[in-house]
This record gives structure tokens, C-alpha cells and sequence, in this order.
């Protein structure tokens, strides 16, 4: 993904390692290590009761593009290895396709030669390469324009959370649902445990606020800030809807009450309302650029449910087995930060607000 920025993910869910090979990334970034794990580690399975069980470590390594602590310009790889795998959980997934998973057609695209053990490149561990890429972005946009980016978990299930403003990193991750509202946070963990426990799964939406955004970032017609944004959140696994601003919700509204009224404040051109999300004609207004993304309920249930077998190609019953999420979302807002940060950070790089060398 990107125009300059450019971000190449590889890797299998049980292969040796994922990683990211980020290119265009200006040289005199600070840069290391522990710029990127911390990130990894909200994402990293196994931490509470309501994710997937898997234990990964998920220690990232920087290969190439730094020296001296800082960023040289060269391509940047990084990569995680691998561990706790049971790829035998897998074994029937080959002929017999999970209902709302990639398999069958994943068997098509790639002629049978396609890794199923876990998922392969369709697992949502991809997301982690995202997430390395992704904290070099926001920290480039924190360094060089000021732009901050904060996702956080706005529903899940039947349970929908009420935010003011931006909420803080603590107020987000201060609970395993990743809602800043901790009194919905708490029935949304109901819910995932409720779910789990009849062998389902819940989606969820989160929502990501980028703030700081100048006003004419992004590009019109093709490229917009709103396409490559979409296209960014469609790369994550299990993401089936994105909105910015009043979204689905606008178009049911009017004119005059979804357009945001400018008005000049500390002799700033601003609007009274952001029903725009902070875009129009694919650049950005100067407020904050806001985007909903729906993520659908884990296909990997425990509940036996209709599907074919290929080889006999008749009809069978499968219920999954393996270790799953119950539910994405808990898991999903440091990815989607990411791909915040790396659409803005690459339409910046692309408009020269962020030149090729940081001083
Ligand atoms: C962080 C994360 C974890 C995921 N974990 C699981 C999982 O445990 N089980 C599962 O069936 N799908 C999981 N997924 C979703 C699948 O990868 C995804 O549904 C599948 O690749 C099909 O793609 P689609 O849903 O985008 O069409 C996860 C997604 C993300 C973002």
C-alpha cells in the first residue's frame, strides 16, 4: 500500500515470520525498537481471557534501514518470528471450508497451493506487519507536523459507547475491550464472554480520530484521503464497512442539518459541527479526520454449520476447532491506527510536508 510510503506485508500465520518491508521512509527518523513493540504488544494475542489463547511473543526485530539509531532512507524491514502454532487444527480446512473464512476462495485463487495452517496470509497475525509499518508513520507525523492519532473501541455487539473529545491512550487501553467508556467497556466484555461461551462471535466498530490535520492534505478524484483510507481499513482482515464523519447516518439527514457551518476561531477557519469527518473533496478541512470502521463477527465458531467437502463435492457439517478470537475488535484499534498513520504520513511525504531528510 501507499504512493511514497509504501508498505509490502509477508509473511504466513504459521510460516517462520511476518514482517514489513516499509519503503520511502525519510532518512533522520529516530527510530528503534521500542518505538514499535509497544504498539505490537496491544495487539498481541493471549493478554486477556476474551481474545485468542495463542501465546505469542511477538518480538520485533529491525533489519535493514537504520543506522545509528536513526532511519537512513533505505528500505526498512522488520519482522517477528513465529511460535505457538498448532497447525494440525487446520487439517480439515483444506477440503472443507469455514463459512465466512478465505478458504474456498483462497483454494481457487491459488490452484490448492495456498498455506491453510492458520489462516496462511488471510490470518488476521498479518495485521500485525501493519502495526510495525504503522508506528513509524505516527511517530513520523508526531515529529513533523504534530498530528496525533488515537482508535478506540466504540461497539461491540448490542452495546454501543458514548465519547466526548479525544480520548486519552490510558482511558483507551485501560480495560481489554479497548473503550474509553468504562461502563459500556464492562457489557461489552459480558457480551464477548456470553458469546464464547455458546461457541459464537461478535463484531464490533471502532473508530479513529487523526488530530492536528492541516487543512488540503490528500488529493482529489482518485487517491482522495477517503479512498486510500477505505482502501487502507478494507486490507484488515474481517473489516466490512467504513464511514467518516455522519457516515450512513448523513444520508438520511438534510443539507442544512448535515453541513458544517464555518465560523472563525482564534482567526482560524473552522466549522461548528464535523459531520464531514474532516474531509471534503478528498483533502482534509482542518478538523479532526474521523473514520468508523466495521468490523463482522470471527467466522471460526464452535458451532457445527453447513459446508461442502471438495473432494466429494457434497454436502458436510463442520465446527471449527482451534484456538480463535471470540472477538477482532479488542485487537483491531492500534491496526487501525496504523493505517491511519500510514495514509497521512504517505499523502504528507506526497505533498512535500514532510520532506526526504528530518532535521
Ligand atoms: C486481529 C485479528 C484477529 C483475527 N482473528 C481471527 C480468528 O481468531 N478467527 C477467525 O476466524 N478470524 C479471525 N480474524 C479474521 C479473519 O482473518 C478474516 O475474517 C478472514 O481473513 C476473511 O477475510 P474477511 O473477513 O475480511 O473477508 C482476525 C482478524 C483480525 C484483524
Amino acid at each position: 500500500m501507499g504512493h511514497r510510503l509504501v508498505l509490502t506485508s509477508f509473511g504466513e500465520s504459521h510460516g517462520g515470520c511476518v514482517g514489513a518491508l516499509l519503503t520511502g521512509c525519510p532518512a533522520g527518523l529516530e527510530i528503534s525498537e521500542s518505538d514499535i513493540q509497544p504498539m505490537l504488544d496491544k495487539r498481541r494475542p493471549g493478554q486477556s481471557s476474551i481474545t485468542t489463547q495463542r501465546k505469542e511473543t511477538d518480538r520485533v526485530e529491525i533489519l535493514t534501514g537504520t543506522y545509528r539509531g536513526k532511519t537512513t532512507g533505505a528500505p526498512i524491514a522488520m519482522t517477528i518470528r513465529n511460535s505457538d502454532q498448532r497447525s494440525s487444527d487446520y487439517d480439515d480446512l483444506k477440503h472443507v471450508p469455514r463459512p465466512g473464512h478465505s478458504d474456498y476462495p483462497a483454494g481457487i485463487r491459488y490452484g490448492g497451493h495456498n498455506d491453510p495452517r492458520g489462516g496462511g496470509i488471510f490470518s488476521g497475525r498479518l495485521t500485525a506487519t501493519q502495526v510495525m509499518a504503522g508506528a513509524i508513520a505516527r511517530k513520523l507525523l508526531d515529529r513533523c507536523m504534530g498530528i496525533r492519532i488515537a482508535s478506540y473501541t466504540v461497539s461491540i455487539g448490542g452495546v454501543d459507547a458514548h465519547i466526548d473529545g479525544m480520548p486519552s491512550e490510558d482511558s483507551i487501553y485501560g480495560n481489554d475491550v479497548r473503550c474509553p467508556d468504562t461502563e459500556a467497556a464492562a457489557d461489552m466484555r459480558d457480551e464477548i464472554v456470553r458469546a464464547r461461551g455458546s461457541g459464537d462471535t461478535l463484531g464490533g466498530t471502532i473508530q479513529s480520530v487523526a488530530l492536528g490535520v492541516p487543512p488540503g492534505l490528500g488529493e482529489p478524484i482518485y487517491n482522495s484521503l477517503e479512498s486510500d483510507l477505505a482502501a487502507a481499513a478494507f486490507s484488515i482482515p474481517s473489516v466490512k464497512g467504513v464511514e467518516f464523519g455522519s457516515g450512513f447516518a448523513g444520508a438520511r439527514s438534510r443539507g442544512s442539518t448535515n453541513n458544517d457551518p464555518y465560523t472563525i476561531q482564534d482567526g482560524t477557519v473552522r466549522t461548528t459541527s464535523n459531520n464531514s469527518g474532516g474531509i471534503l473533496g478528498g483533502l482534509s478541512t482542518g478538523m479532526d479526520v474521523t473514520m468508523r470502521v466495521a468490523f463482522k463477527p470471527a467466522s471460526s465458531i464452535a458451532i457445527s454449520q453447513r459446508s461442502v467437502d471438495t473432494r466429494t463435492m457434497s454436502g458436510t457439517t463442520l465446527r471449527v476447532r482451534g484456538r480463535h478470537d471470540p472477538c477482532v475488535v479488542p485487537r483491531a484499534p492500534p491496526v487501525v491506527d496504523a493505517m491511519m498513520a500510514m495514509v497521512m504520513a504517505d499523502h504528507a511525504i506526497l505533498l512535500g510536508m514532510i520532506g526526504p531528510v528530518i532535521l
